[in-house]
């Protein structure tokens, strides 16, 4: 048994982490989260007692980190400004909650010698080109496009100057696209199964030739806790289940499970910058840790996901309105 301070543990990853921790483990759990607007205490109050609690607090107030972390054996840090779409249009707390917020936990951990895991994005190392035979190793170089991404980028850098410098007993997870319950309604496909659900027609960023390398939650957090227990100190792991698909095969396929027909859909404004293509190489954490995923069909998790939306309007319904607003305003609609 140990206590984990899990950061961003109402977000998705997060809380769908705090679920696999209190299913499968006897750890007692601290999550701390400001609840943001992505942040969803609903995501996890089921579990709240006396094993799990929430801390609302921000991971950018210094004092209250080194407080937690101090009464804390591992440190699990999933906050963060997650959405590209979001940091093109308002930067700043990419910055301070991505960067700043990610030096307060590394300085906490460091100085009362703790366990950390960093959570973070194959995002960056830039994008592919559609035929280039390379996945995204752990030697890729970096090479970030967006404010998310480059504050992404920015904190593993940190990350990886704390393991060096000042023997933070530390490992990194680079993970692809991930889908399944409790994501918020701005990302790709919640946001078009949602709309699917109320009638309104799924929207196509460009051309929908980019690629995404998709990846169940429950995958993905499965081997975050396989490289907190097994992986080495100092040493990154990429997370991927060779899932790559183009947006508009995910649009046709969530339209064809959902009973509508394939051409029911909008091509609308793309998003500046937008990276063509994400596609991992999990070698390292197949072979050396012996991690494979369960969900090798992504029809099938994708099911399971139009199905958690369908069941769960309550969790959902009162955000997208201002989600659409939002999108309406930068002209993705
Ligand atoms: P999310 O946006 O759903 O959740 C982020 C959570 O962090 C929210 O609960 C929010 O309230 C909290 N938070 C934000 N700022 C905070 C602050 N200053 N202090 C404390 N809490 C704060 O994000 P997600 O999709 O669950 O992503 C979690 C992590 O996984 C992120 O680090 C992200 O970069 C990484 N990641 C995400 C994906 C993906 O596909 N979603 C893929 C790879 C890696
Ligand atoms: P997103 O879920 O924002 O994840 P990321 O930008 O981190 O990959 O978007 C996934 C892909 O879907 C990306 O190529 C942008 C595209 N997209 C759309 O085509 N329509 C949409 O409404 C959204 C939100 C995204």
């Amino acid at each position: 048994m140990a206590k984990y301070l899990i950061t961003g543990g109402a977000g998705f990853i997060g809380a769908n982490f705090v679920h696999l921790l209190s299913n499968e483990t006897d750890h007692e759990v601290t999550v701390l989260d400001a609840l943001t607007y992505a942040g969803n205490k609903a995501s996890i109050e089921g579990l709240l007692g006396n094993r799990i609690k929430l801390v609302h607090g921000d991971i950018r107030d210094h004092g209250l980190v080194h407080e937690l972390v101090e009464d804390h054996d591992t440190v699990v840090h999933f906050a963060a400004e997650s959405h590209n779409d979001n940091s093109l249009e308002s930067p700043d707390s990419f910055v301070t909650t991505n960067v700043v917020g990610t030096f307060n936990l590394l300085d906490a951990a460091t100085k009362s010698s703790k366990r950390y895991h960093h959570i973070s994005t194959d995002e960056v190392y830039g994008d592919l080109e559609l035929d280039d035979p390379q996945r995204f190793t752990e030697t890729t170089p970096y090479n970030p496009s967006s404010p998310y991404s480059s504050t992404k980028a920015s904190s593993d850098l940190l990350v990886k100057a704390w393991v060096r410098s000042f023997g933070l007993q530390a490992t990194i997870t680079n993970c692809s696209n991930n889908y399944g319950p409790y994501q918020h309604i701005e990302k790709f496909i919640p946001r078009q199964i949602t709309n699917v659900l109320l009638g309104i027609r799924p929207k196509l960023y460009g051309s929908g030739e980019n690629v995404r390398d998709w990846i169940h939650v429950e995958d993905h957090n499965r081997a975050v806790l396989k490289v907190i227990e097994e992986g080495q100190i100092g040493e990154t792991y990429l997370i991927g289940a060779d899932g790559e698909k183009n947006n508009l095969e995910v649009t046709k396929l969530i339209l064809q499970l959902m009973g509508k027909s394939e051409d029911d859909f909008d091509f609308v404004k793309d998003r500046a910058g937008h990276d063509l293509r994400y596609a991992i190489d999990s070698t390292k954490l197949r072979t050396e840790l012996g991690w494979v995923p369960k969900y090798t069909s992504f029809e099938s998790g994708l099911e399971q996901t139009i199905d958690w939306y369908t069941q769960n309007p309550g969790w959902w319904q009162p955000l997208k309105a201002q989600v659409e607003a939002r999108y309406a305003s930068q002209g993705h609609v």
